[in-house]
């Protein structure tokens, strides 16, 4: 059987911050109340009008493809997960394809929120296990000021823009990624969504009035269900593979709370020095956040760690992934000289 191995990871930070003292300039909020309830304390802006999300998603890429010591050329096929595309089409994976100058591959957006990295991951698994690709990038990346409503302060002290990613190849060893679940469950879509722009509410001038281009949500609706979804998802998998909390070298969960995150470690019986928190230095940057963990973590990691992915996040959707992480410490491409990982 062939499994996918995640063989290289990179990133994209905007250098603007955000700070919650910006914030207490735009909005009526304070940095004790953001700092206690959610854990941030600054998150990344891209501010440069002429760069979306489609110019994170590269750099993240080209970084990936860097550290691996690879041929663009190499890449089969590219997976972004967005809910902030450049644009409605073309894909989002189409502008990183022409950015990258790869001229055979194909690639396509993925739609699920906070859960677009590990649905992407999960999608992209199942073009190395079925055989078909050799090389599969997979991004995270969302240019979340984009829907932000900074007159809104239920909403736009959590977010922040940022990009990750992962490659992944065909694994020689145990050392891969081991199960994934998923989960959609829309029957309280409307706790969580960016209202108008599509198909049901076109723009227009009143759509614009009524702000109905931002994210909107209610907060303690989906602070309740993540808290469950996330920790059920992520207990759900330890089980089905045998996983105690001892087995467990990192939960790498999607940053949307660190009061949510800490309920899921607490259920999977691990303690905090085993997660990995950065949501105070970037906030929610949705599908950025696991990859970005995973990149922040790269140089604890060694061959053989047990990994928990878990997200929650609109739609709502989740899921879980393990992965037995496939190289030690920040990859070189001096640390590449098998195009198979070890
Ligand atoms: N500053 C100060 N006070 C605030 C702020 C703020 N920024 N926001 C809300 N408050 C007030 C509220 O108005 C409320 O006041 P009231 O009691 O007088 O009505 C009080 O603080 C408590 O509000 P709650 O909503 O109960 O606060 P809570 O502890 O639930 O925290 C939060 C709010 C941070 C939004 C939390 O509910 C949360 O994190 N929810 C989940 C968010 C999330 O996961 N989003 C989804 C991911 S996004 C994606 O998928 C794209």
């Amino acid at each position: 059987m062939i499994r996918a191995a995640i063989t290289s990871v990179g990133h994209f930070l905007p250098e603007d911050r955000l700070t919650n003292f910006d914030l207490e300039k735009l909005v009526d909020t304070n940095d004790e109340w953001i700092r206690s309830r959610t854990g941030i304390i600054e998150r990344r802006i891209l501010r440069d009008p002429e760069k979306a999300t489609s110019y994170m998603a590269t750099e993240a890429a080209r970084e990936v493809i860097a550290k691996r010591g690879i041929d663009p050329q190499e890449i089969d096929v590219i997976i972004i997960g967005t809910v902030t595309p450049d644009m409605f089409f073309p894909a989002t994976a189409c502008l990183v394809q022409e950015n990258l100058g790869i001229e055979k591959c194909w690639g396509f957006d993925v739609s699920a929120a906070c859960s677009g990295f590990l649905f992407a991951l999960s999608t992209g698994i199942q073009f190395i296990t079925s055989g078909k690709h050799k090389k599969v990038l997979v991004i995270g990346a969302d240019k979340m000021s984009s829907i932000m409503d900074y007159t809104d302060r239920n909403t736009c002290i959590l977010f922040g823009d940022g990009a990750g990613a992962v490659l992944l190849e065909p694994a020689e060893s145990e050392n891969a990624i081991i199960d994934s679940i998923e989960y959609c469950d829309a029957s309280n879509w409307e706790a969580l969504c960016m209202p108008a722009g599509g198909s049901l509410h076109p723009a227009s001038h009143e759509t614009v009035d009524a702000r109905l281009h931002h994210l909107t949500q209610e907060g303690r609706t989906i602070f309740k269900v993540a808290v469950k979804g996330m920790a059920d998802v992520a207990v759900e998998i330890m089980e089905k593979n045998g996983l105690k909390g001892e087995d467990i070298r990192y939960l790498v969960p999607h940053q949307a709370n660190k009061r949510i995150i800490e309920a899921t470690a607490r259920r999977m019986g691990i303690t905090m020095d085993k997660v990995m928190i950065n949501i105070h230095r970037y906030g929610n940057t949705t599908a950025g956040t696991l990859p970005l963990c995973l990149y922040d973590w790269e140089s604890e990691l060694r061959k053989g760690d047990n990994l928990v992915m878990a997200s929650f996040g609109g739609g709502f959707s989740w899921g879980a992934v393990y992965v037995k992480w496939a190289y030690d410490g920040v990859r070189t491409p001096e640390t590449s000289t098998s195009t198979s990982p070890a």
